[in-house]
């Protein structure tokens, strides 16, 4: 069986003011009536699929529990961080949990700050790159770009995908993490890229061994960090001495622009990163003026702009607007323009500079 790892210890501050470091957007229902975490899981169980493993920080411990518990889901183990390191640590620290319960296992990368309609078809997808993982590769599931979009992962083929776009492993000739715009336009516009999805297939062994030569060191201080764990009321708290010196760096700079063995399956149905607040409202169900409303909000004489109250009984009201994000909190409110709404990490930085 696959074993899946949720990954939820990132702090989502593009999403701010809704996405908080008490309480990032994984665990909020951006656009139903779960949240994203709760989506993931759910997506993962039965079938073919074990129980999950999860990785996440201290502070979400209990949303965890909660939110897992209200899908009726119980994990195989609660990985706890002891500080975020990005996700090249939690991934290795989930494969060598994995590992030791299981040393024959594929695991399952699931962020969880996406949205995949299609469970079915997702699923299909990953039954599809099982053969490939077995043989010892590191699986990447890839989609078919449609903007020139800096904040993904980019996969290069040695060919165009097939025109029907089924999910057939083909061999991947360079990893491309987060490109500049030049570099984006380029790589849309030859059409040999896909992105990058960051869902990961693989056996176990196969990502030890793929750490083992790309970052030894990290290997070896991470084996300690799951070794030394403390087991505390179902979770798994990661030794903290060791995970304080491992370096704060994602699985893609880490290992997948650097691993020879990676195989692309490519993914034809709807998938989306809730990245940001363009994203967001992308995928809500916009109006013929591209308008968004959420909450208590009502927008008059407005078009392509998004408004929500994320407070009970606050009025939210926008004439005329045009390209505008507005998202009212009770104890914060962002005003942006759309182009512009990925910067709000650089209005969280400068709160977090205030204290
Ligand atoms: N446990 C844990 N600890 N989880 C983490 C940490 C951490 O320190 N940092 C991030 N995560 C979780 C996030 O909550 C999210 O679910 C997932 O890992 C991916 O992290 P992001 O920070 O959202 O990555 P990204 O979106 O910038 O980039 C990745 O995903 C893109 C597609 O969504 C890359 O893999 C790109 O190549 C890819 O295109
Ligand atoms: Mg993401």
């Amino acid at each position: 069986s696959i074993h899946p790892v949720i990954l939820c210890g990132g702090s989502g501050t593009r999403l701010w003011p809704l996405s908080r470091k008490s309480f990032p957007k994984q665990f909020s229902s951006l656009t139903g009536d779960e949240s994203l975490f709760q989506a993931s899981a759910r997506r993962l169980s039965g079938g073919g699929f074990a129980a999950p493993v999860i990785v996440t920080g201290s502070d979400f411990r209990f949303i965890v529990t909660e939110q897992l518990a209200q899908v009726e889901i119980s994990p195989a183990a609660i990985l706890i961080e002891p500080a975020a390191r990005n996700t090249a640590p939690a991934i290795l620290a989930a494969a060598l949990n994995v590992h030791a319960r299981d040393p024959g296992a594929l695991m399952l990368v699931a962020p969880s700050d996406h949205v995949i309609p299609d469970v079915a078809q997702f699923v299909a997808a990953v039954e599809a790159a099982t053969a490939t993982a077995r043989a010892g590769n590191l699986v990447t599931f890839g989609v078919r770009p449609d903007r020139a979009e800096t904040g993904y992962g980019w996969l290069e083929l040695s060919t165009r995908p097939n025109e029907a776009f089924t999910p057939v492993a083909q061999p991947l000739v360079r990893f491309v993490e987060k490109p500049d715009m030049a570099m984006a336009q380029a790589m849309l516009a030859g059409g040999q890229h896909l992105w990058n999805t960051g869902i990961f297939l693989f056996s176990v062994d196969a990502l030890i061994t793929a750490f083992e030569a790309h970052q030894p060191e990290m290997l070896a201080q991470t084996r300690i960090a799951v070794a030394e764990a403390k087991q505390d009321l179902g979770f798994s708290r990661l030794d903290p001495t060791a995970w304080g010196a491992l370096e704060d760096i994602s699985i893609d700079y880490a290992v997948m622009e650097k691993a020879r063995n990676i195989s692309v399956v490519p993914y034809s149905g709807a998938w989306s990163d809730l990245g940001g607040w363009q994203a967001v409202w992308r995928e809500a169900g916009q109006d013929a003026t591209g308008v968004v409303t959420s909450g208590a909000s009502t927008a008059i004489e407005c078009s392509n702009t998004l408004l929500r109250s994320e407070s009970e009984g606050l009025e939210l009201v926008g004439i005329g607007l045009d390209g505008i994000v507005v998202v009212a909190m009770s104890d914060a409110v962002l005003v942006a323009h759309k182009d512009r709404a990925q910067d709000v990490k650089k209005a969280v930085a400068a709160l977090q500079a205030k204290g």
